[in-house]
């Protein structure tokens, strides 16, 4: 059996780095599911058929990580045939030998809900935009604005609501640098792994 660990938490709290990292520690493939959110966004018409149609050209575009290209994200990852067009995709990723890392918002709570480790990573809200801001080139004040919009629909929304699984691990990187955070991450696969 694939070992899977799944990675959740808000916008820019650092998921991106720890599953980067957890994936090149443990020899695992990475998944960041928030890119077929973005694509299917980026694609334009309509978004079931967006996400139906999703190709790999699509989740290579350079536009993706931008600011507006993550609100259109999460304006249809609100609509559940478009999750659901995205969901084997996930599935088939996430059974690879001899492992896999996902992260985005639903992964512990409705792709993996089985997986063996499964980590929340928050952030403080001004921690996060301020990260998010120095990434993009953006203002920190506009950029927090932006974040709290997007986590109130992904938390608020009725298909995959952002939130932790039950028995998901809490890592706070509000005080950690990127190492600590890593380091953190690593130690819980390590007791899961044991
Ligand atoms: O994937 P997610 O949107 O949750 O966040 P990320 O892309 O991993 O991290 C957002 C930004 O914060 C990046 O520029 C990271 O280098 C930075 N970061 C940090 O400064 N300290 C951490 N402990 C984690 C991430
Ligand atoms: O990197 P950051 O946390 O800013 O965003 P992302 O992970 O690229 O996700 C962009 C948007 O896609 C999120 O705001 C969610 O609306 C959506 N998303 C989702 O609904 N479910 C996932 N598993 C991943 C992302």
């Amino acid at each position: 059996m694939p070992f899977v660990i799944a990675i959740d938490g808000p916008a820019a709290s650092g998921k991106g780095t720890i599953a980067r990292a957890l994936a090149r520690h443990f020899g695992f493939h990475h998944l960041d599911t928030g890119l077929l959110y973005r694509a299917t966004g980026a694609r334009g018409g309509d978004p079931v058929c967006a996400a139906r149609a999703l190709s790999p050209a699509d989740l290579a575009r350079p536009d993706l990580r931008s600011a507006e290209a993550g609100q259109a994200a999460s304006r249809i990852a609100a609509i559940p045939e478009v999750r659901a067009a995205l969901v084997a995709f996930q599935h088939r990723f996430a059974a690879q030998e001899p492992g896999a890392v996902l992260d985005g918002r639903d992964i512990g709570t409705v792709i993996c809900p089985d997986a063996p480790v499964k980590l929340y990573v928050v952030a403080s809200d001004e921690v996060r935009a301020a990260r998010r801001a120095a990434e993009l080139g953006a203002d920190p004040a506009a950029m927090l604005v932006q974040l709290r919009d997007r986590d109130r629909r992904d938390s608020e929304r009725a298909a995959a609501p952002l939130r932790p699984a039950d028995d998901a691990v809490l890592i706070d990187t509000s005080d950690m640098g990127i190492d600590e955070a890593i380091a953190a991450a690593i130690a819980v696969v390590d007791r899961a792994r044991r």
